[in-house]
């Protein structure tokens, strides 16, 4: 039997327009280029994770708009199971507006729709499935309480992406056997502003509020985290790419971490580490989220460098 990665999470269809830079509040601007496309962070999660050999279940919700089968076909096509994707009546389907500047930059404003119909009925009709998945992914974009309840279920590696970035999620983490934020959701978490020189005590800070290991992803500077097992804090670094479309990168790492965690297991964290940064970072040479997650993707063809911290 083939490892089972089940996400619980969102589903949005993404409208990105591409400019020059980012407007200020107020401005408007003329854009280059317009685009629509799959995204939501829990589906971006699942076709990285699938795309990276994983085998994929998720769970969501989408609305009764002209969006919701061309996404569940989509999923379909890419060996996402959507059995458990769910459609909610008289709602749209979530929906993102992204704007994405010439230097990578980007803004999102979300929609919720039918991803905030999410509901812990919906985790208790996939009761097995989420029990039995070998990884959980969750998110911050549907119903937090829905996520608690399926990381409670659940005996394998529950890995949350905290994003986006919300506050009171105390009662999720001791649940969280790996807590994996980027630097401005670690921020809100430990309430001070996160950046490298203090990635260790920031570390520190998440692991004592309950989860059993943490990463804090630094961009172009790759990852670093720390566990309760070894207490350790090892940073692991990442190429350097000319950023045009940073989108999705950080959905790109979750998933391909889930997907590498059990298909990998004789690798050392910090090697998986090392190749979810390396997955990422190819998504951001190329536009869009998950139009530019590789699917022919080749990890440990090296060491990636490291360090402790
Ligand atoms: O993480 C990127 C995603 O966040 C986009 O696909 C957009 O849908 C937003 O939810
Ligand atoms: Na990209």
């Amino acid at each position: 039997f083939k490892s089972k990665i089940v996400v619980v999470g969102s589903c949005s269809i993404d409208f990105t327009t591409y400019s020059a830079r980012l407007p200020t509040p107020g401005e408007t601007l003329i854009g280059k280029k317009f685009t629509t496309s799959f995204g939501g962070k829990g589906a971006n999660q699942s076709v990285a994770a699938a795309k990276t050999g994983g085998n994929v279940y998720i769970i969501c919700r989408v609305g009764d708009d002209q969006w919701a089968e061309k996404y569940k076909e989509h999923l379909k096509h890419v060996g996402v199971d959507v059995t458990n994707a769910y459609v909610t009546k008289n709602t749209t389907t979530g929906i993102a507006q992204i704007t994405v500047a010439d230097n990578g930059e980007n803004q999102i404003v979300i929609v919720p729709g039918a991803n905030e119909h999410l509901s812990k009925s919906d985790v208790d009709y996939a009761k097995e499935l989420i029990k039995k998945a070998d990884v959980l992914i969750g998110q911050l974009e549907t119903p937090y309480e829905t996520t608690l309840e399926a990381f409670k279920l659940n005996d394998g590696i529950k890995l949350l992406n905290a994003a986006p970035a919300r506050a009171h999620i105390e009662t999720i983490l001791p649940y969280c056997t790996i807590l994996c934020v980027n630097e401005p959701e670690a921020s809100q978490i430990v309430n001070f502003d996160v950046n490298v020189s203090n990635i260790k005590s920031a570390l520190e800070i998440l692991l004592q509020s309950g989860c059993k290991m943490a990463i804090i992803t630094l961009g172009a500077k790759g990852a670093a985290y720390s566990s309760k097992n070894t207490g350790e804090c090892i940073h692991v670094s990442s190429n350097k790419v000319a950023a045009v479309d940073t989108t999705g990168a950080g959905d790109a790492f979750v998933g391909a971490l889930a997907s590498l965690l059990v298909n990998f297991k004789n690798q050392p964290f910090h090697q998986l580490i090392g190749a979810a940064c390396e997955y990422a970072t190819l998504t951001v040479t190329l536009e869009g989220t998950q139009t530019s997650y590789p699917e022919k993707y080749i990890p440990f063809t090296k060491q990636y460098d490291y360090v402790t911290l």
